[in-house]
């Protein structure tokens, strides 16, 4: 489902991407892990089109943001990269909720602006997705009001709520106790089984992983070993 070939990226004269490549298919859910500076957020930043890449080829089901033919790279087109980011979806370490909004505006936002669902439709979906993780009671609770656990888990659904074919996530256990980081990992095994996505995730937890993940791509140093 996400193919990456020979991805490279650098910072200024620093090359930090040397040459990776890897694929997630649907249903499955892939770890990277490596120590600091490895290149793993960097990688999920250049995937969501967070940054600039400088070599390589990623694409989602004929859909690509880069591409390399021979010596000769490219960003693709407007519209190409307009439905890839449409396929793709990030969850992040500090879960980006919008504070100013409650947890049902938080979710239908995307919805709603992007891709212009009917706000009723919208926040009927919003309310089916709360009740699949138990939150429906904080739906008009400020994302002040809620634990890390829960704002995580809301930062979930939001990133659902765009349904992407392919969901990374950057530490998604780092600030939750082991109750909570029980419930993300089922969440996240279910949104890759259940709801067939591919699922790319960056932890340090190796028990985590392990429990969770398909298989595991340990960085180091820009490169997959
Ligand atoms: N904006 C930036 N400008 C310059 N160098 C950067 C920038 N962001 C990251 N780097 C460098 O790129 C390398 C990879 O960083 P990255 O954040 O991808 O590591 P990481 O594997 O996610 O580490 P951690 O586990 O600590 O989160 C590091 O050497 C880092 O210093
Ligand atoms: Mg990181």
């Amino acid at each position: 489902m996400l193919e990456v070939r020979n991805l490279k990226k650098f910072y200024g004269k620093k090359e930090v991407l040397k040459g990776i490549s890897f694929e997630v298919h649907r249903g499955e859910v892939v770890s990277l892990i490596g120590l600091s500076g490895a290149g793993k957020t960097t990688i999920l930043r250049c995937l969501n089109d967070l940054e600039k890449c400088h070599e390589g080829y990623i694409t989602i089901e004929g859909d690509s943001l880069i591409k390399q033919e021979g010596d000769i790279f490219s960003y693709s087109s407007k519209e190409e990269i307009k439905r890839y980011k449409r396929k793709i979806g990030m969850v992040f370490q500090n879960f980006n909720l919008f504070p100013h909004l409650n947890v049902i505006e938080n979710i239908i936002e995307g919805p709603v602006s992007v891709l212009k669902m009917d706000k009723n439709e919208a926040e009927k979906k919003a309310g089916e997705l709360l009740k699949r993780i138990n939150l429906e009671e904080k739906a008009k609770e400020y994302p002040f009001q809620l634990s890390g656990g829960e704002k995580q888990r809301i930062a979930i659904v939001r990133a659902c709520a765009m349904n992407p074919k392919v969901l990374c996530f950057d530490e998604p256990t780092s600030a939750l106790d082991p109750d909570s980081k029980r419930q993300v990992g089922e969440i996240i095994k279910e949104l890759a089984k259940k709801d067939n996505r591919a699922v790319l995730i960056i932890t340090h937890d190796m028990d985590f992983a392990k429990n969770i993940s398909d298989r595991i791509i340990k960085i180091r140093e820009g490169k997959i070993v």
